[in-house]
Formats: C-alpha cells, sequence, structure tokens
C-alpha cells in the first residue's frame, strides 16, 4: 500500500509540475523567515527581524504594513487571531476579533417581512464590527516584543507617505471593486481608493491620510485608534451615514488572550485557535477522521481520498453551524466536541462507497466562495519563536467605506454573525442561536492560524484566507505533509478541495480531480463545482537541520513572497 501510494503522489505531482511549470521557490534560512500575501510586507518583517527584533515584533510591523500595501485584507479597522510559540515551546493565542456594538440586535438585518438584507450585513457602515486590530497589536508587543513599539509602526508610515507602486493583481483588484467602494463613499476628495481612471499596474498610490492614523497609533498607541482624532473620524462617519458604532464602544474594546487548542495527529501535535473561531475545532475534528478512515492508506487525489474529505467535512461543518460561537456568549461544548469517542461515533456513519446528504446529517447530538478575502502570515525568528496571524477586513475591502480623513478600510464582519437561522453568509455558511447577533459579542470566524510540533520541535507554521475554505486549506496542508508525504513546495502547489455540508456541493481546483475520480464521485451522487482557487497558504516548515524553509502560495497569488535571512 505505501509504495502505490508513493506511485500516485510522484504521479500527481509529477503532472501537475510540469502542467503548471511551477517554479520550486523554497529557499531555507538559518534565521528568521516571514511568509505573507505581499512582497513588501514580507520586506518588512525581514528587515525588523534583521534589527534584532523577534518574530512579534516583526509580525506587529507586517500587520501595520498590510493595511498599506494590501488594503483588501491588511487592516487597521479588522480584526483577526494570532497563535504564539515562544522559544521556550509555550503557547499562547490571541483574539483580536471584532465585536458587535452595544447598539446591535440579533434582527438587525432583517427586513419587515422578517427577510435578511444582505447588503446591510455586508456593504456600508451598519456592516462594520468595533475593530480589533490595534488593540491586538499593541498586547501582543507588550506581552512579547522587544523592540519600541515606535519603530514597528515606522515602516508602514514611510510606504503610506511615500506611496506603493500597483502590482497588477492590485491594480486589477482595486478595479474590481472600483464601483462598489465609490458607492460608499459618497465623497471622494482625498480618497486614495477612488480615482477618475482606472489603476493600472506601476501606479503609486500614497495615502496621507492613512499615514496620519498611523502616526496615531505610533505615538500615542491604543489612544491613537480608539480615542482621539482617530476615533472621532469613525463615530463621525456612523453618524453622518447611518452606522451605530460610537465612542464608548470604540473606548471599551478589549483583544482577548485565549488558551489554544492542543491536539495530536498521527505523533504530531497541533496547536490551533479556539473559538470565537472555528478553526482549530474543526481542524481536530477533522484530523481525528483521517485518522479514523487511514487516510494515510490511500493515495493522494484517489477517490477515496476526496470522498473521505468530502465526509469528514460534511459532518464538521454541521457542528460548526450548530455549536459554535463567542464562548464568553454561549457554553460552547469544545471539550466534547473534540473527544475522541464523540468523533469516532460521528464518523462510524460514513460509507466509503456511498454519499451521505446534508439533509439527513445534522450537528452530533452534544455558495460561493471568494478565495483571498482575508490574509495570513507566518514568522519565526532565530530565537526560535514562531507566530501564525489570520487578519481581515472579512470580505475584499471589507465594507467597502474608507473613513473619511482616515484613510483606512471599515470591515464588514457583521455579516460573520448568523443574521437568521439557516440564512447563509456571503460564504454560504449558515448558524443558529450560538453565532446570533448580540452587543459586544464576537461573530464566529473560519480562521486558523496553525502551529504543528513534531517530537517536541518545531515542525510547521500555517494558515490562509478563504472564509469557509481556511479550514479545509489548512487540514489538507497538514496530511500532504503528514500523511502524503509530500515536500513543503509540494503540500502547498498540490491542488485542493473543499466542501462545507452546506450547500450540499463539492469545489475543487481544476487539477485537483482525474477524469476518473471525477467521475466516481459523481456516480455516488456527489455534485462537483469548479473553483479557479482554493486558499493561499503562507506557510513556514522547518528542515531536519533546523533550517526555515518558508512557502509562499505563489501559484495561487503572484504578489505572495518568502523573505528570510
Ligand atoms: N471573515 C472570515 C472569517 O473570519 O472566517
Amino acid at each position: 500500500m505505501q509504495i502505490i501510494k508513493k506511485i500516485a503522489v510522484f504521479f500527481v505531482l509529477f503532472l501537475l509540475v510540469f502542467s503548471c511549470a511551477i517554479s520550486d521557490q523554497s529557499k531555507s534560512y538559518k534565521n528568521g523567515v516571514v511568509v505573507s500575501a505581499h512582497y513588501l510586507a514580507s520586506e518588512v518583517g525581514n528587515e525588523i527581524l534583521q534589527k534584532g527584533g523577534n518574530a512579534f515584533d516583526a509580525a506587529v510591523a507586517v500587520q501595520f504594513a498590510l493595511a498599506v500595501v494590501y488594503p483588501r485584507a491588511g487592516n487597521i479597522a479588522g480584526g483577526g487571531f494570532a497563535l504564539i510559540r515562544t522559544s521556550k515551546g509555550e503557547y499562547n493565542s490571541l483574539d483580536f476579533r471584532e465585536v458587535a456594538p452595544r447598539a446591535a440586535f440579533e434582527q438587525m438585518y432583517c427586513d419587515r417581512e422578517g427577510n435578511v438584507n444582505s447588503d446591510w450585513s455586508q456593504k456600508g457602515h451598519l456592516a462594520v464590527g468595533v475593530p480589533g486590530t490595534v488593540d491586538g497589536m499593541v498586547k501582543l508587543h507588550e506581552k512579547y516584543g522587544s523592540m519600541k513599539w515606535e519603530a514597528l509602526l515606522v515602516p508602514a508610515i514611510k510606504l503610506a507617505r511615500n506611496g506603493v507602486v500597483l502590482s497588477e493583481l492590485e491594480a486589477n483588484k482595486l478595479n474590481d471593486y472600483r464601483d462598489q467602494i465609490s458607492a460608499q463613499n459618497k465623497n471622494k476628495s482625498n480618497n486614495p481608493y477612488v480615482r477618475e481612471r482606472p489603476f493600472r499596474e506601476g501606479d503609486t498610490l500614497s495615502n496621507l491620510a492613512l499615514a496620519r492614523s498611523l502616526l496615531a497609533i505610533k505615538t500615542k498607541g491604543r489612544n491613537g485608534f480608539y480615542e482621539g482624532e482617530t476615533a472621532n473620524l469613525i463615530v463621525s462617519e456612523m453618524e453622518k451615514y447611518g452606522g451605530i458604532i460610537n465612542a464608548k464602544d470604540l473606548q471599551d474594546y478589549q483583544a482577548i488572550w485565549r488558551k489554544p487548542l492542543i491536539g495530536e495527529y498521527r505523533e504530531h501535535k497541533i496547536v490551533s485557535m479556539p473559538p470565537p473561531s472555528s478553526g482549530g475545532i474543526a481542524l481536530l475534528q477533522l484530523l481525528k477522521g483521517a485518522e479514523m478512515h487511514k487516510m494515510n492508506e490511500w493515495s493522494f487525489g484517489s477517490f477515496e481520498h476526496i470522498h473521505l474529505m468530502v465526509e469528514l467535512e460534511r459532518r464538521v461543518y454541521a457542528d460548526r453551524a450548530t455549536w459554535l460561537g463567542d464562548p464568553d456568549f454561549y457554553p460552547i461544548p469544545v471539550d466534547r466536541l473534540v473527544d475522541g469517542e464523540y468523533l469516532e461515533n460521528r464518523f462510524a456513519t460514513i460509507e466509503m462507497d456511498e454519499k451521505s446528504n446534508s439533509q439527513d446529517v445534522k450537528a452530533g447530538s452534544v455558495a460561493v466562495i471568494e478565495s483571498f478575502e482575508t490574509t495570513h502570515f507566518s514568522i519565526a525568528d532565530q530565537e526560535g519563536n514562531a507566530v501564525a496571524i489570520t487578519t481581515t477586513l472579512n470580505g475584499n475591502y471589507g465594507s467597502k467605506v474608507v473613513v473619511e480623513g482616515g484613510g483606512f478600510f471599515l470591515n464588514n464582519e457583521m455579516d460573520d454573525f448568523s443574521c437568521k437561522p439557516g440564512v447563509p453568509n456571503q460564504f454560504g455558511l449558515v448558524g443558529g442561536e450560538a453565532n446570533a447577533i448580540k452587543p459586544k459579542k464576537r461573530m464566529l470566524s473560519s480562521m486558523t492560524p496553525t502551529i504543528v510540533e513534531k517530537n517536541g520541535t518545531l515542525f510547521m507554521v500555517l494558515g490562509s484566507p478563504g472564509g469557509s475554505t481556511i479550514i479545509t486549506s489548512v487540514f489538507q496542508n497538514i496530511i500532504n505533509r503528514i500523511d502524503f508525504e509530500m515536500n513543503p513546495q509540494q503540500s502547498v502547489d498540490a491542488p485542493r478541495v473543499h466542501s462545507q455540508w452546506l450547500p450540499d456541493e463539492v469545489y475543487a481546483e481544476s487539477k485537483a480531480l482525474s477524469p476518473e475520480v471525477k467521475g466516481k464521485l459523481e456516480e455516488v451522487g456527489h455534485v462537483i463545482k469548479i473553483q479557479s482557487k482554493i486558499g493561499m497558504m503562507a506557510n513556514i516548515f522547518v528542515s531536519e537541520s533546523g533550517a526555515y524553509i518558508g512557502i509562499a502560495d505563489t501559484e495561487r497569488h503572484a504578489d505572495s513572497r518568502v523573505a528570510g535571512y
């Protein structure tokens, strides 16, 4: 079985390499490495490491740089999660997820007939959650940083002032969203993201208002965003255009340290994000199912591999929809959901030659998918510290609102709540009471920053954007490496498949399924939809000699980059 599996993996990857002309970008670095969705942000992080900063200093600098160079997802007015491993092998996680404003209420996106109006939850001022990023970065730096806070803001301020030369990808993305951004910003003067003519590759985009907002954060820390000038600008936006965030919402915001979720997978320690992200629980459930059904005995890309993944995902996303939300508002049975006995029963109904129906798969007793709305970066340093951060505005450019005078996009994270039981959000995800809107509550996330250890040493640091596909992208990278024994580059390049209980469909990148496997999956009833891209990994792997191998997902996003020394 092992030999057949190896031949099959070799064959699939051989085809992949020649059909996509994949360039092996993997380089190893002895001292430190940064992998992010934008080359300028990766360079900023690497410079901080080379100046003697640790991984956490670099993470703060990268987060702020991404707000300038990658405005569709990088942010100062969004939120995210950081998973931390110190050089001593200690883990921690930071939840800087947005919260609902105090004036929010359960039915706020329903019209008079009780139907959800997704325009209200996805676009404009009413869609905005109270931002968490700035407080998150301040807390990360206070606990783990070694350099002066001010120094970590300098690169982002320079980029905003001097301007960023737009890549083809960035210019195209801004043009794709031009009408939506324009519609949400009545006052277009001094708005750098709304121009008369389309953006072109090579244009320089400077943003002096954003430079000022970053300067306030540099000099006043948390108070430079949640109080004073920037806070006033946000509140006045809300008052002018029908939003509900007020000054007290901003003052009250607090990022929260949380105990990470820790599990095992075939002699590897898996550490990931607890609620209010669903990522860690779902990932541990999927891995348990893969272990139970002996994923490692199937070959990559085979009918069994894909069918088993889809059947596991159906059950895991059904649990997500029912049980998961903000743990400070809803009693989430975390231990039970990742309990071996529970999962044995949950996955025992999987038949290897028969598809189950999502309608029959209810939660256990206890869409259209876009890929890159969020962003992930991974950093490791000379001392052995590592950090995985997934951060987001939710949709591309969030609510599309740029704060007048502030120069930054506001998130549209409120759409990650379940606006009404059973009604899907922008990722096709459904939910219920656990994820219902309540004042000051955090909306459920799929972000899955994850760290894997082998024999007590760092093995992988990984994560991805992609809404609901984040969890399955991370899952596939882990099994690619551990079960299918792919090297780091192969594990990122390998084509991906995604399914999520509802809709009862299987999304596959075009090279993921051979005609024979696709035919067999359809024969047992799976509905296959081809998707251009699923996920965008930003991973670090550690070689046996202890060197860092950074892998950016350049096949799926050309601007992604590894920088290290
Ligand atoms: N906004 C995407 C997520 O948190 O899952």
